[in-house]
């Protein structure tokens, strides 16, 4: 298999604002290749979905963005990037737990608890994607959080052991690396199938929160477009964009 993340390509530095913005940058003044990497120990200025914050303590777990150009992918796909990423990161997960799920979009939950976020940034160019920043934030060695995410949870919690960043970059672009490949290879359909498969409380009945109000209902997919797919208790197939439609219980 040809690699895509070289180890030469991987740019550590001790303190960012954020691996995100400066793989922005990266992108606007050089012409970094795809398959490059950014690593911060530290991030003063973390981001997260919308407008959150993302919290780390300083050394402990990885916080790290990907450059990728995935020209091979068309723009109204752009979604198949989020499934490949947050499928990688749930197969190294799985190499040390069970109960790894993909909360839709791109959440990694061990049971009901966050281990891992995915901010991912992109552009296209005519029809094809031109590149993607893939941020990941995977909770490692933090034994304690202090902000107000509702749920954190990290390797150390759950395993009781501390973790070598590094050997955990490796790996875990390793398994990122082979989903990239199965997408690169066209093989979309198996990622959809195991991103679904992966997906929390899919097939399950569940209350949801819309701009209507609570209902109950069933996540049976998502559509072509990364939408996701709720049936509610009238049958009836309800499609949200991110930040549509809440999880309550
Ligand atoms: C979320 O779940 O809200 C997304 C969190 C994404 C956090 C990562 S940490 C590395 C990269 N740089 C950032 O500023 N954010 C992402």
């Amino acid at each position: 298999m040809p690699n895509l993340f070289l180890p030469d390509r991987i740019i550590r530095v001790n303190q960012l604002d954020s691996t995100n913005s400066y793989a922005l940058q990266l992108l606007k003044d050089t012409n970094p290749s795809g398959g490059t990497v950014v690593m911060a120990l530290n991030q003063t200025e973390g981001r997260g979905q919308q407008t959150n914050a993302w919290e780390s303590e300083s050394g402990k777990n990885l916080t790290i963005s990907l450059i990728l150009r995935p020209d091979f992918i068309f723009a109204q796909d752009q979604f198949q990037v989020s499934m490949l990423i947050s499928l990688g990161v749930s197969d190294y997960l799985k190499t040390y737990t069970e109960n790894v799920s993909i909360k839709w979009p791109n959440d990694i939950y061990v049971g009901d608890k966050k281990i891992a976020g995915v901010l991912i940034e992109q552009s296209i160019m005519g029809a094809h994607l031109s590149h993607s920043v893939c941020g990941i934030g995977l909770n490692v060695n933090q034994e304690e959080f202090t902000s107000h995410a509702p749920n954190p949870i990290s390797l150390n919690i759950l395993t009781k052991k501390n973790y070598q960043l590094e050997t955990e970059l490796k790996k875990l672009l390793a398994a990122i690396e082979k989903r990239y490949f199965q997408l690169m290879d066209k093989d979309g359909k198996k990622l959809e199938a195991d991103y679904l498969k992966s997906l929390y409380w899919i097939n399950k009945k569940h209350t949801f929160e819309d701009e209507n109000g609570k209902f109950n209902g069933n996540i049976i997919g998502i559509s072509e477009f990364g939408q996701l797919q709720i049936e509610d208790n009238k049958r009836e197939i309800r499609t949200y964009n991110f930040k549509e439609v809440s999880f309550i219980k």
